[in-house]
């Protein structure tokens, strides 16, 4: 799949189908995140696997918006330590996760809104570390297709040279 078409039709997967990730395809993942760019260089996460039930389950209820994580066999907490811009560096390196996925026919979707505290109590991390998310992936139970991308069409978001000046001079 080349870049451009994996990231026209990747769609956020919140239902997975009972099927484990391989070890290959999760390194594969793993990878990806660790091959993204970040400020200075700095590298400043930490990728914790999560494949245990239990605590899959008790992070989706340490979250109001993240129930599918209780859904998937497998998700990946993103914590970054040290790092000046957290959120920038450890979003560069998850979508770097996600479009290496969905390349392999494996689905995610971000989860927000974390009792962030408890969540790394439970993940045995310091409370100095930043927690951007924790993220499940899964392979996807509905079809690919059936859902269409709701996007703002590019005139509405795109100006050339000043603002609000939507057509090319
Ligand atoms: C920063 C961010 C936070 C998000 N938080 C949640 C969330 O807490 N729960 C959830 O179900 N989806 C969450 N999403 C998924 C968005 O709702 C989703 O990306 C958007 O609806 C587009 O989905 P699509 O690519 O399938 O069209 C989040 C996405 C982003 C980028």
């Amino acid at each position: 799949m080349d870049t451009f078409t994996c990231i026209r039709t990747r769609r956020e997967i919140r239902e997975y189908l009972d099927k484990p990730i391989g070890d290959e395809s999760l390194l594969r993942l793993l990878e990806a995140g660790r091959l993204a760019p970040s400020s200075k260089n700095s590298q400043p996460w930490q990728f914790v696997v999560i494949r245990n039930k239990e605590t899959l389950n008790k992070i989706a209820s340490l979250t109001p918006t993240g129930a599918h994580i209780a859904k998937a066999l497998l998700a990946i907490a993103i914590l970054m330590d040290g790092a000046k811009l957290p959120e920038i560096d450890g979003t560069r390196a998850i979508q770097n996760m996600v479009l290496a996925a969905w390349e392999l026919g494996i689905g995610a979707c971000w989860v927000t809104n974390f009792y962030e505290d408890a969540v790394k109590d439970l993940l045995g991390a310091p409370q100095r570390m930043k927690l951007v998310t924790v993220i499940p992936f899964g392979y996807p139970k509905e079809p690919k297709t059936k859902r269409n991308k709701m996007r703002k069409p590019l005139e509405e978001i795109v100006s050339y040279e000043r603002l609000g000046e939507h057509s090319p001079k």
